[in-house]
């Protein structure tokens, strides 16, 4: 099965056996004949945050069931409770037309529901992590459905248990959110608070943000991409004031501990690479933090453009650049 369409990078990949689950269960039964047979098991969602190796073994695993339902707790809040293979942007717009507040930074995040806590997506100044409550899943090695809490995915910026630990062991079958009825505009970040008025609705700042998005980022149907291809790196304190010297200008976002998060995109920028092209492979022009395959590449070139790219940061700042999309069947 050709999955080069399947992952909005549109990188060449086959896998050896390709699974619709369109319950839970059907995940189950595909679980336990990847078992039997003795097939590594991937999951697949959305395909917008991984870079897939050319052949995939075993069983590629795509859920596809994706219902979701509000249920009402009190004036103030609700939750949401929504199947892994729902499309997270049109959750968020469906959330923030019915005036629920919690999402409406979110819009127009590619990928599916089940996909957003692995990465703990982030934009605008709210993570996942700040509505999420719980996450449903299935253990393929102990046969069993269960949830996890918030605090129990550990989860940081851009991270989460899914990431480390639970890696390949725990398959999300669907989220649990906390909204709120009551106006929670967050309208910090950037120039938001100017593109909507002084008393905007959830659905016009979400528009705000479709809007912002679509000025900088590529739409992944038109150039393949990722988006963000590295995590803003954190340095400390003392790092980030000896780059300041020399470069006045740099964005700094301090952090709560002390450190300093850097823009991973300026740094990119600073060292001349933005619309750079190598091979089937660039920089974006408007956003130095998304690489994009103009087509005919494959993932290795990706992996070895973007080592070049982080080699140079290095050289330049002294700051090591983690890649953010996950590789799956190469290294
Ligand atoms: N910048 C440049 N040149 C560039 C890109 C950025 O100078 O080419 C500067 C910008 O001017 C700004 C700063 O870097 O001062 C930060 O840029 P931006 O606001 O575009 O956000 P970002 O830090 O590059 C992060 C997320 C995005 C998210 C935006 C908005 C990560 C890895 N990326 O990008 O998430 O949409 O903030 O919150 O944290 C993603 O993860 O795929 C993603 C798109």
């Amino acid at each position: 099965r050709d999955l080069s369409n399947a992952n909005t990078l549109g990188l060449p990949c086959r896998a050896e056996h390709y699974l619709l689950a369109r319950t839970p269960e059907m995940l189950r039964q595909a679980c336990r004949l990847a078992r039997q047979e003795g097939w590594p098991l991937t999951l697949l969602g959305g395909g917008s945050n991984l870079i897939l190796g050319p052949f995939l073994a075993g069983a590629v695993v795509r859920p596809t069931f994706s219902q979701w339902q509000v249920e009402a707790i009190d004036d103030e809040s609700v939750r949401v409770h929504v199947d892994a293979g729902m499309n997270w942007h049109r959750l968020v717009m469906s959330l923030a037309e019915q005036d629920l507040w919690g999402v409406e930074n979110l819009a127009l995040i590619p990928g599916h529901c089940g996909a957003a806590p692995i990465q703990n997506i982030g934009a605008y100044g709210v993570e996942l992590s700040d509505i999420l409550e719980r996450v449903q899943v299935y253990f393929p090695e102990s046969d069993d459905f269960s949830s996890l809490s918030a605090s129990d995915c550990a989860f940081g910026y851009r991270d989460s248990i899914f990431k480390r630990e639970l890696a390949g062991r725990a398959f999300i079958t669907g989220l649990v959110l906390r909204l709120s009825r009551r106006p929670r505009p967050r309208l910090t970040y950037g120039d938001l608070a100017d593109r909507v008025g002084p008393e905007p609705t959830a659905k016009a700042i979400a528009e705000a943000v479709c809007q912002v998005r679509r000025e900088k980022l590529p739409d992944p149907s038109d150039l393949c991409n990722a988006g963000s291809f590295f995590k803003n790196p954190i340095v400390s304190r003392d790092h980030a004031q000896s780059l300041l010297k020399s470069d006045p200008g740099m964005p700094c976002f301090p952090q709560p501990d002390g450190s300093v998060k850097l823009a991973a995109g300026w740094l990119i920028d600073q060292c001349g690479l933005k619309g750079k092209r190598h091979g089937a492979f660039g920089v974006h022009e408007r956003q130095a933090l998304v690489l994009v395959h103009y087509g005919g590449g494959t993932a290795r070139e990706l992996l070895s453009f973007a080592q070049d790219i982080a080699g140079r940061v290095a050289e330049r700042f002294g700051v090591v650049l983690e890649r953010e999309p996950r590789a799956i069947g190469i290294e």
